[in-house]
């Protein structure tokens, strides 16, 4: 199923959109099935109502671990690279992780867990997050991880929105020199989760925690008390496999939905394709597990293929900005896949860290999560892949489970900062605000796609409705991506940034909404508008307009207390960079704050800021760009 040229990509491209039923049967031969399907899919966009691979029966852990055990079972399936690293090294095989994820499985089980109870992981970046995600797979729970940087209210929210039976957790997780106690933001969150029956502990930084008789038990004690044999839980094609909280343009996060066989197969296909894996090589993804990246490719999409996928628990600057070219050099790294954000961040320590360092083992590069700057693009291309590694610029989203637009290592030419095309299968249109198709080349509109594929999306948790509101209502019979792009004269794709109230902070998706709805939650605060600028390394920050009529304590003081509120409602992720105090918002006679003059002065336009005149009290845009200018 390996696309070895650009001739092959455009036959297979072809025939994925002339008949695609047929394209995804053949690319579903590739994987283990109990069962086969009796239909490839059914499907509208109204519903939405999307199938794949009907009536077809699997476990996706026969996938990752048993198929490979006959053949391959004493090559490294997972290599994990400790946040310290005067700390050892450790590669788990794939009998190892078999035999830990079968264990762990029958831990799950003496905990009262069955197929189709969610279980929440909050977990640091060690081995046992993978093999938990594939215990729960394993018994067919539905995981939902939630990642290691949200707040104990945050983590509350999810356990409830999808009622979790337990918790996964350990007693801490290292980033660099901080620790972050896991096991108490977890005790703060289950003060409110009554659905929790048992919390799994895992030590890890061995700090002393809190353990409460009848629902905390220790992760070693417990893998004590069962053996390795658990036979993997037939699942159809179309039962849950996990659920993904993201952000959106309203308040509330949503539980975004994958199931079973479609997942599989989208992930394992894109994974092989976009970087040319070959058997034997190590592939190192930089994501944390905690988000879509790091479910689809660094657990399932390397795993269903018998990769060697490497885990690594650190920051990129820690100890040093080198930290990421050692773990290349150490562990003989192939592929290299991160964010921009990271780029940014090294390529702003110059060359100095890279002195003496061994890359020669890269092979293929890849950027996902955020807009690549060709400036990073060049330094990546130029001083990371030495101009030899094709750098793969990953266009995807939770919601689509898996890589959607992007070149494919070794075939697709490149550009910088494009995520040029679309794989096979993936049919992506541009339209107007109307929902017109705009066609033909050198354009530029909303990002949809009209036809659906395995790793899409199925429904948001508990709520069908919201799903079809959120991706589907926008435009009809189109998938809204929620994304701006303009395809070039090439026919190239550039992913132009959001064009909903969506964040893209590091790589991190916040929603404005979520983060003004926690800082209305301070006491002070009467009002607040929250909009991205362009920040040099993260790609956006936050700025955040806050109306605080009676200041008792400095303005400094006040500031951090609105951060640390922030942090206490969703994470120290959603901080906003800039808080700058305000008497009134610039709004519209009806109400509505008009974000596009507040984006502009966050910008540091003051003039051309457009029509102002259907304001309530435009002179209240005059103090804020005074206000903005002092601050
Ligand atoms: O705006 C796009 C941006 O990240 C959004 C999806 O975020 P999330 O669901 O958290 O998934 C991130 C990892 C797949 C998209 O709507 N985005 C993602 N990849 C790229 C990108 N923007 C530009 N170029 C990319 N390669």
């Amino acid at each position: 199923m390996q696309i070895t040229s650009f001739e092959q990509y455009e036959a297979d491209y072809k025939k994925s959109v002339e008949n695609p039923e047929q394209f995804w049967g053949e690319v579903a031969q590739n994987f283990q099935w109990r069962k086969p399907w009796y239909k490839v899919l059914s499907w509208d966009f109204t519903g939405p109502n999307i199938k794949w691979f009907e009536g077809a029966k699997l476990n996706i852990t026969e996938n990752c671990l048993d198929r490979h055990l006959a053949t391959n079972g004493d090559k490294p399936a997972i290599i994990w690279e400790p946040n310290d690293p005067e700390q050892d090294s450790v590669t788990l095989t794939y009998k190892m992780l078999h035999e830990r994820v079968c264990r762990f499985a029958n831990v799950l089980k003496r905990n009262g867990a069955k197929k189709g109870d969610r279980i929440c992981i909050y977990m640091p970046m060690v081995p046992e997050l993978a093999i938990a995600v594939l215990a729960c797979a394993r018994i067919g729970a539905v995981h939902s991880v939630v990642f290691g940087g949200f707040s104990a209210k945050s983590i509350a929210d999810r356990i409830n929105d999808a009622a979790c039976k337990l918790v996964i957790t350990a007693d801490g997780a290292y980033r660099g020199n901080k620790q972050i106690p896991l096991k108490d933001v977890i005790d703060d969150a289950l003060i409110g989760c009554p659905t929790v029956e048992k919390c799994i502990v895992l030590t890890h930084v061995r700090t002393p925690v809190s353990m409460l008789k009848g629902r905390d038990v220790w992760w070693e004690d417990e893998v004590k008390h069962v053996n390795d044999v658990c036979e993997a839980e037939e699942m159809d094609a179309e039962d849950l496999l996990f659920i993904l909280y993201t952000s959106g343009s309203t308040g509330k996060p949503k539980g975004v939905v994958h199931t079973c066989g479609g997942y599989m197969v989208y992930a394992g296909y894109t994974f092989s394709n976009v970087f040319n894996y070959q058997p034997g090589e190590v592939y190192f993804c930089t994501a944390d597990i905690g988000w879509i990246t790091g479910h689809s490719y660094i657990v399932y999409g390397p795993l269903s293929q018998g990769a060697t996928s490497l885990i690594f628990e650190g920051i990129p600057t820690f100890p040093t900005p080198s930290r990421f070219w050692d773990v290349v050099e150490k562990h003989k790294v192939n592929t290299l896949y991160t964010a921009p954000t990271a780029i940014r961040s090294l390529m702003s320590f110059g060359d100095e860290p890279l002195n003496g360092k061994d890359l020669s083992s890269i092979r293929v590069l890849g950027s996902v999560g955020e807009p690549i700057n060709e400036e990073a693009w060049h330094w990546f291309d130029e001083k990371i892949g030495k101009g030899k590694a094709p750098i793969v610029d990953t266009w995807w989203q939770t919601e689509t489970g898996g890589i959607m637009i992007s070149p494919i290592a070794t075939v697709t030419p490149t550009k910088p900062s494009f995520a040029t095309l679309p794989l096979p299968g993936i049919q992506p249109i541009l339209v107007d605000e109307n929902g017109n198709e705009i066609e033909g080349n050198g354009v530029s509109g909303n990002l949809c796609i009209k036809f659906p594929w395995p790793g899409m999306l199925r429904t948001t948790y508990g709520d069908h409705e919201r799903c079809k509101q959120t991706y589907f209502s926008t435009y009809e019979n189109l998938y809204f991506t929620g994304d701006g792009c303009l395809r070039d004269e090439d026919g190239y794709y550039r992913i132009t940034g959001r064009v909903d109230d969506v964040l893209n902070v590091s790589g991190h998706r916040i929603g404005t909404a979520e983060v003004e709805n926690a800082i209305n939650m301070h006491a002070g605060v009467i009002e607040s508008a929250v909009v991205g600028y362009p920040h040099d390394v993260k790609g956006q920050g936050i700025y955040a307009f806050v109306i605080f009529p009676e200041m008792h304590g400095d303005v400094e003081l006040t500031k951090k207390d609105i951060l640390q509120t922030v942090t206490r409602v969703i994470g120290a992720i959603a901080k906003p960079d800039k808080v700058l105090f305000v008497s009134g918002l610039p709004k519209t006679r009806s109400g509505k704050i008009m974000r596009r003059i507040l984006r502009k002065i966050a910008e540091g336009e003051t003039s051309n800021l457009g029509d102002i005149s259907t304001l309530l009290d435009p002179n209240v845009v005059q103090e804020i760009i005074e206000s903005a200018a002092k601050a």
